[in-house]
């Protein structure tokens, strides 16, 4: 092999480029295929990191915790930056090709659903779907507590009155907003010097809570510059669906404590 060669053997990137095969001859389908995979890819690389601040709190290590989840950010906000390409395109130039999606949508993602699974997102019907008919990884996801249920169980070590239900509970279940949670961090935020390195975890968990609905947000409006008030390829109504969904928080009482301040 000669040197020339070995960046695209490394990568792989001869079988990379393979894999965009748009299905129409209309302009922005390549564009629109690029990103999709960029986006896929992205999310992988957040659950990376998401898996390795997960495993840093097992081990009461903040400091690793936190330099992950500032990583995590990072790449989030690559991934709300992909959406201004996708704005490139004009609704006429969409409809052009939309057709040949079929019934794809990114609902079906996989990359994507264990990101919310390893978030905290772990809703019934999706856990249920998982367990039924969905990836490996999806439930190998759903074997592990969630980064949230991971940070509430480092502060229960800690010594904060964390419910005992909220750390006992199977991975897959939910963790449901509770008051005495929100009491937790709002003990922290009073007195932040005092619990400094809970302080610095919670405004950590916050920044990626807020990028990932930063993500939804702007899905949404280019759902609407795309569609108006057309239904989804994946089924839904479109953007009523995904309204009903920017108003879901990740991490519940970090939001919610802070009403009380
Ligand atoms: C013109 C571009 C796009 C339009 C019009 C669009 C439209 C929609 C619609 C209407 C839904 C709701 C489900 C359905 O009925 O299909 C949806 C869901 C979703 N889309 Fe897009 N989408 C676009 C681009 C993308 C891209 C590039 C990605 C990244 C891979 C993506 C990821 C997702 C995900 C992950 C969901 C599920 C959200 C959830 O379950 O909370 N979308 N999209």
């Amino acid at each position: 092999m000669t040197r020339a060669h070995e960046y695209v053997a490394y990568a792989r990137m001869d079988e990379l480029h393979e894999l965009q095969q748009p299905r129409s001859d209309a302009r922005g389908e390549l564009n629109f295929l690029l990103i999709s995979h960029v986006k896929e890819l992205l999310f992988r690389a957040v659950s990376d990191d998401l898996d390795q601040a997960r495993q840093a709190l097992q081990r009461d290590d903040i400091p690793n915790t936190c330099v992950a989840l500032m990583r995590a950010t990072r790449t989030q906000r690559v991934l709300v930056a992909c959406w201004e390409t996708m704005n490139g395109m004009s609704a006429d130039e969409f409809v052009a090709f939309r057709d040949v999606l079929n019934n794809a949508s990114g609902v079906q993602s996989f990359a994507y659903r264990a990101l919310e699974f390893a978030m905290g997102n772990r809703p019934p019907g999706h856990v249920e779907s998982a367990f039924a008919d969905g990836y490996k990884s999806l439930r190998v996801e759903l074997a592990k507590p969630s980064l949230y249920d991971a940070a509430l169980a480092y502060l229960s070590r800690q010594g904060f009155a964390v419910p005992e239900h909220c750390v006992e509970k199977v991975p897959w279940q939910q963790h449901e907003p509770d008051p005495l949670v929100e009491d937790v961090w709002l003990e922290i935020y009073r007195d932040p010097r005092k619990h400094f390195e809970a302080h610095r975890l919670a405004e950590c968990l916050l920044e990626v809570a807020y990028q990932f609905s930063h993500w939804r947000a702007a899905h949404l409006l280019v759902v609407e510059r795309m569609l108006g008030g057309k239904g989804g390829t994946g089924g839904s109504d479109g953007a009523p669906w995904l309204r009903k969904i920017n108003e879901h928080r990740f991490f519940p009482e970090l939001w919610t404590f802070r009403t009380r301040l």
